[in-house]
């Protein structure tokens, strides 16, 4: 079966990188190019057993609309702040990307999706099964599907500490990105924005709501902290149902901007949160909760090297908290964490 199979790929690729390793100093470059080629072919089995099937009969197929409220109950359960608006956007966005595992009933019992940010990058998330229907080799079907049509490009996602070590082992994102590690902050009681300050916020700075004519002021800003532009995404995300945008403008330029939505909790969810100067972040994060009163619990992900960002948190109350580490496969990105007070979200946006 698979999973006998797997582990004995593993520990005999182990075993033989370690000896190779260990003959490496004597051989050089010949002998490290074929502890290459070794791994190289170890990967290509552990995709081989994906065709092994899963140990009960399902369907995979792209995720439709209707599934959403099914996946969030799989998102609830590993306790995810993810928001369905979020799945309707990718959805006109990337429907190729948006995966389900369906058990005979019609059940949706799993979902990963790996969506295009842009022409060369892929994020991938949303990875989870039914806690009913695990181990199963349901999650690794739902990986080849999607891993299928994204060969050769750049990939990236966030792991949970218990996936990060087979990830990695498996070769499908290698490499950590030492400084995007995510916090998942919640606090499960109302915050009041109260606590937040905008004292230091100078005149010429005004905070507007989003509206059709400052899009392209926000992308053009956005672009400048993700590093490629990704209009469409954000004009779909910010005319989200049940969500606020807000930007800030110093003398007509856009210097920050921030969402606030609905999570499957009810928990009013800040992200994206990007500004130039931690004075303008603050006071757009206290207008976003301002302007969002029907919430429960509030809900942020912000990077752990970002200082002040999680000072905000710990005025608002005593969150949840949680870390993924940032994988990828080829090329990771380079920003300036300092200006990310909170990422867009953890499952479909690379920043
Ligand atoms: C992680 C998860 C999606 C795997 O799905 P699954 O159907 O249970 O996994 P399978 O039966 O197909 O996988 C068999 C084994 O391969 C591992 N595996 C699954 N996908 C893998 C991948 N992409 N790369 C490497 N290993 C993988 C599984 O963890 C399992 O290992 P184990 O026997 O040590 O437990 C599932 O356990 C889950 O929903 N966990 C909670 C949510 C979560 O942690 N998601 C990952 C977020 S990064």
């Amino acid at each position: 079966m698979f999973f006998s199979n797997n582990f004995k790929m593993l520990s005999v690729r182990t075993v033989l990188v370690d000896c190779a390793q260990t003959f490496s100093n004597t051989y050089g470059g010949a002998l490290r190019q074929s502890i290459y080629v070794v791994q190289k072919s170890f990967r290509r089995n552990k995709f081989s057993l994906a065709h092994v099937p899963p140990k009960i009969p399902v369907k995979i197929r792209c995720m439709r609309e209707e599934d959403i409220p099914q996946v969030m109950e799989l998102r609830r359960q590993v306790r995810v702040q993810d928001v369905p608006s979020v799945l309707q956007t990718w959805l006109k966005l990337d429907p190729e990307g948006m995966k389900v595992a369906v058990n005979e009933n019609g059940d949706v019992v799993g979902a990963i999706c790996i969506t295009r940010n842009h022409a060369d990058l892929y994020f991938a998330g949303m990875y989870c099964i039914h806690e009913r229907f695990r181990g199963l080799n349901i999650g690794i079907q739902l990986c080849a599907a999607v891993l299928a049509r994204v060969q050769n490009k750049n990939i990236l996602g966030n792991a949970v500490n218990a996936m990060l070590e087979k990830y990695i082992r498996a070769g499908d994102l290698p490499y950590i990105d030492e400084n995007f590690t995510t916090v998942k902050n919640y606090i499960p009681n109302y915050v009041t924005h109260n606590v937040l300050t905008n004292n230091g916020l100078s005149e010429n700075i005004e905070i507007e709501p989003y509206q059709e004519n400052l899009l392209s002021f926000i992308a053009q800003y956005d672009a400048t902290i993700a590093g490629f532009e990704r209009k469409r995404i954000l004009e779909l995300s910010c005319k989200e149902k049940d969500s606020q945008t807000l930007a800030a403008f110093k003398d007509g330029t856009c210097i920050g901007y921030g969402s606030i939505k609905r999570s499957c909790f009810d928990a009013g969810r800040v992200g994206p949160l990007f500004a130039d100067d931690p004075v303008v972040a603050e006071a757009l994060l206290k207008k976003l909760l301002e302007s969002f009163p029907q919430r429960k619990g509030f809900a942020m992900m912000t990077l752990r090297d970002n200082i002040i960002a999680n000072s905000f948190i710990r005025k608002l109350g005593n969150p949840e908290t949680d870390t993924c580490v940032r994988l990828y496969n080829k090329e990771k990105l380079k920003v300036d964490t300092n200006r990310i007070f909170a990422v867009t979200d953890m499952n479909f946006s690379a920043v």
